[in-house]
């Protein structure tokens, strides 16, 4: 009979997810427009990256456009689309510099053909980096991400690539966009809103989550370090019995 009881399970956290939400409620509430907040969000995503390898972290998954979000209003989504290039031109030669892989999960082929370029650009640049692998989830659903994931099994399926008796758990993680990445240890969302809103729906099965009150333009390395004592403090069972 297998051994089902495991012992006392406390690792650090080695991959932190996270759902940056808040940015237009801490825009609008200074009076300032919604493209402000996610100017500042994005300060934020720096500080939060070069944070992370000190504190263990060597996963970073970030939450930064849905599929939902394509139905704000236009500005509102060209705005962050121009967030985005800018981030990738200003800060791939510090990601590189720093170790730093970085990684898209997503539908790419809804976005503008400069900004897939930049992406594939960047992604090529940071290949061999090793201290933090970062992914960045952009027009990202974890429904739309499953349907993806099915196509690529039909399609090694009908190229005699897959078969029946080969599907388990690992065989799906690696036909999802994160293929090859560790699920998430901690998941967190900012802004009070208490929902995993489509995000890594397969990946954070069992991931612990921590819902905070403050919203992303608020999230600082300290904000990170304290969620990574919390999660030290909790207990991970995976559905097993304690020791
Ligand atoms: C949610 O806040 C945030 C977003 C939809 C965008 C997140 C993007 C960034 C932080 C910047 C870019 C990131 C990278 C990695 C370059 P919200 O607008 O839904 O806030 P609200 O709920 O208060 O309206």
């Amino acid at each position: 009979m297998p051994n089902t009881r495991v012992t006392h399970f406390k690792p650090s956290a080695a991959h932190v997810a996270i759902i940056m939400d808040g940015n237009g409620r801490w825009a609008t509430r200074r009076g300032l427009p919604r493209l402000a907040g996610h100017k500042r969000g994005v300060e934020r995503v720096r500080e939060v990256v070069e944070a992370c390898p000190e504190l263990g972290v060597t996963h970073l998954t970030l939450y930064a456009f849905s599929t939902e979000n394509w139905k704000r209003a236009e500005d509102e989504v060209a705005g962050l689309m121009r967030l985005f290039r800018w981030y990738i031109r200003k800060e791939a030669a510090k990601l590189v510099e720093a170790g730093v892989r970085l990684r898209f999960i997503g539908n790419r082929s809804r976005l503008d053909e400069g900004l897939q370029k930049l992406m594939a650009s960047v992604e090529d640049m940071t290949r061999e980096n090793t201290r933090l692998n970062m992914t960045v989830a952009i027009d990202y659903g974890g429904r739309d991400e499953i349907i993806r994931a099915t196509e690529r099994m039909i399609d090694a399926a009908d190229a005699g690539e897959l078969k029946r008796s080969c599907l388990d758990e690992d065989t799906i993680s690696r036909f999802m966009d994160t293929g090859g990445l560790p699920d998430p240890d901690l998941v967190l969302r900012t802004s009070g809103e208490v929902r995993i809103s489509n995000f890594l729906l397969w990946q954070a099965a069992y991931a612990e989550y921590n819902f905070l009150d403050i919203c992303w333009p608020d999230f600082t390395a300290e904000t990170l370090s304290h969620c990574l004592e919390n999660y030290n403090s909790r207990e991970r069972r995976f559905g097993a019995v304690m020791g």
